[in-house]
């Protein structure tokens, strides 16, 4: 069943119909609990909640289905936007960006110019970018690209995804770069080719990138919900005398709102995804996808 539900979500979620249906009618069906708004000012005042008890944000301009140069260039005019919003409020947040929305599927050079642009604006504001990890076919192009702006910019992270195989590899070679990396279980459906069909073995990766990539002394983003993953990394550190300032847990908007507060309480630092837009129907469904137990979630929203 679960399996049934998780398929007919990310089927959902790639679905250009029901993502035009879905911006028509706003946020609605209890996705306002995943996306902080669909204007900068909302996703702005969303963060400043958050900062409020200590917790730092990375805002996410939600686009999907970026078909034309130009819809891809003001999709980077949107991350722009978002970067001097932050300056303006003063607000603590960087930002993420998936690369497909900066044009990678038309032309990879309208990307790299895309992301330049966006990186100048974040280094006269003294920012930081994450580019996020999108699907398997889209991994080696963007990690090269990535390869290609640290020539330029120190200020652009990436983000590794523990079930894929090839992923110690790429934290091994990424050493070299010093990379401030995002360490994550993965998000998209992988065929048993490229990724870890079971569970436990992403874990069990996402554990062994942790170690390795801390241990080569380099920043980490360690994101996860999984609190097995959460103790993992706390003890880790402690045995091998690592600061806090070493690293960050980080966590999705609207998901372990406790456990995000009690890190913080802890003195850890933790960062919230904050994502925002009209695009937010996609983003939602792989929440869904996620944890199909948050249909009932949903459900109870629209019988609200
Ligand atoms: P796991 O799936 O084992 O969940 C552990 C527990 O967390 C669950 O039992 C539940 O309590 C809670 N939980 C997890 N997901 C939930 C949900 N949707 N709703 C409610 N509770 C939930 N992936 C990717 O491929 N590319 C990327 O760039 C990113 N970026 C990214 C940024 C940040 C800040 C986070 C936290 C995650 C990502 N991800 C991602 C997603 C990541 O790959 C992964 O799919 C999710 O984080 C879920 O895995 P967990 O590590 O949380 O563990």
């Amino acid at each position: 069943m679960d399996m049934l539900l998780k398929n007919m979500f990310q089927a959902l979620g790639k679905s250009r119909s029901a993502n035009r249906l879905a911006k028509k009618y706003g946020l609605r069906f209890g996705a306002a609990r995943f996306v902080a708004g669909e204007t900068i000012k909302q996703s702005i005042d969303a963060v400043r909640r958050l900062n409020e008890d200590g917790r730092m944000a990375t805002l996410d301009h939600l686009g999907e289905f970026v078909f034309s140069s130009e819809e891809a260039e003001e999709s980077a005019n949107m991350c722009m936007q978002t970067l001097d919003a932050i300056a303006e409020s003063g607000v603590t947040s960087n930002l993420s960006l998936k690369m497909t929305s900066l044009g990678l599927d038309i032309n990879r050079e309208l990307c790299v110019n895309n992301m330049k642009r966006i990186l100048s604006r974040a280094r006269s504001h003294n920012n930081f970018v994450r580019i996020d990890m999108e699907d398997y076919a889209h991994c080696q192009v963007s990690l090269d690209i990535y390869r290609e702006l640290r020539e330029q910019y120190d200020n652009v992270g990436i983000v590794i995804q523990a079930y894929l195989y090839r992923t110690v590899q790429d934290v091994t070679d990424l050493n070299g770069l010093k990379a401030n990396l995002r360490l994550v279980k993965g998000a998209y459906k992988e065929s048993a080719d490229v990724a870890f069909p079971e569970k436990k073995d992403v874990d069990e990766n996402l554990k062994r990138i942790i170690r390795l990539h801390l241990m080569n002394g380099n920043y980490a983003a360690v994101a996860s919900h999984d609190e097995a993953i959460i103790n993992f990394t706390k003890d880790f550190v402690r045995e091998q005398g690592i600061s806090k300032d070493a690293f960050e847990f980080q966590m999705l908007y609207g998901i372990c709102e406790d456990l995000q507060k009690q890190l913080v309480q802890e003195g850890y630092r933790v960062r919230v995804y904050v994502p925002y837009g009209v695009d937010w129907f996609g983003y939602f469904m792989r929440r869904l996808a996620e944890r199909p137990a948050n249909v009932w979630f949903v459900l109870k929203n629209m019988l609200k």
